[in-house]
């Protein structure tokens, strides 16, 4: 059961700003949430119900995925690992390549950092195409870890992101979803 309350909240709070970065993007802005600690707190304990005793690490994806990634992971008493864009981390590190619209892009975490056959959740703000969480999700197997779960803020419905991640056998929780 969804949070209705905490769901008016955000709907009220997110702004909606279109044509931005590109024409025909609505892009949602998430800032004004931190101008209200009370509904910050609202959230971390919202996403933290979701994964309490279900996973044993929270990744967040650089770099909106730290927001409230590891605030999530303090409450749940267990460990934040960063995943980056490439090059931002010392060796030894990890990376996945993964395909963009045009080109592709690289994200890396830093080797060791999660441990095999830990149960992790990977977090993030927003679900869009889900072609960020699923690089995520591959650098983790990678280590031999499994992914447990998946928490957003957000998800854009149209862009089937929640399709995506169904390969990894996970949970799926976004708190608000946009058509
Ligand atoms: C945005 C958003 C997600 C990702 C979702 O991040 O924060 O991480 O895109 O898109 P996808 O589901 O289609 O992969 P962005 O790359 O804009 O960077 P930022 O978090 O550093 O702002
Ligand atoms: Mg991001």
């Amino acid at each position: 059961m969804k949070n209705a309350q905490l769901i008016l909240d955000l709907e009220n709070t997110i702004e909606n700003i279109p044509d931005f970065p590109k024409p025909g993007i609505q892009f949602k802005d998430i800032t004004p949430i931190f101008l209200n600690p009370k509904l910050y707190e609202d959230v971390i304990a919202d996403l933290a119900n979701f994964s309490r005793g279900k996973v044993d690490a929270v990744c967040g994806i650089e770099s909106r995925g730290y927001l409230f990634g590891i605030a999530v992971a303090v409450a749940l008493e267990v460990p934040f690992v960063l995943i980056r864009k490439a090059g931002k981390l010392p060796p030894p590190f990890v990376g996945v390549k993964y395909d963009l619209e045009y080109g592709s892009a690289e994200i890396e975490m830093r080797t060791g950092q999660i441990k095999p056959g830990q149960r992790i959740l990977i977090h993030d703000d927003l679900l869009a195409t889900g072609g960020t969480t699923e690089a995520a999700a591959r650098l983790v197997e990678k280590q031999g870890a499994t992914v447990s779960q998946f928490s957003f803020l957000i998800g854009l419905q149209d862009l089937h992101g929640e399709e995506r991640l169904r390969q990894f056998d996970a949970d799926v929780y976004t708190i608000l979803d946009y058509k």
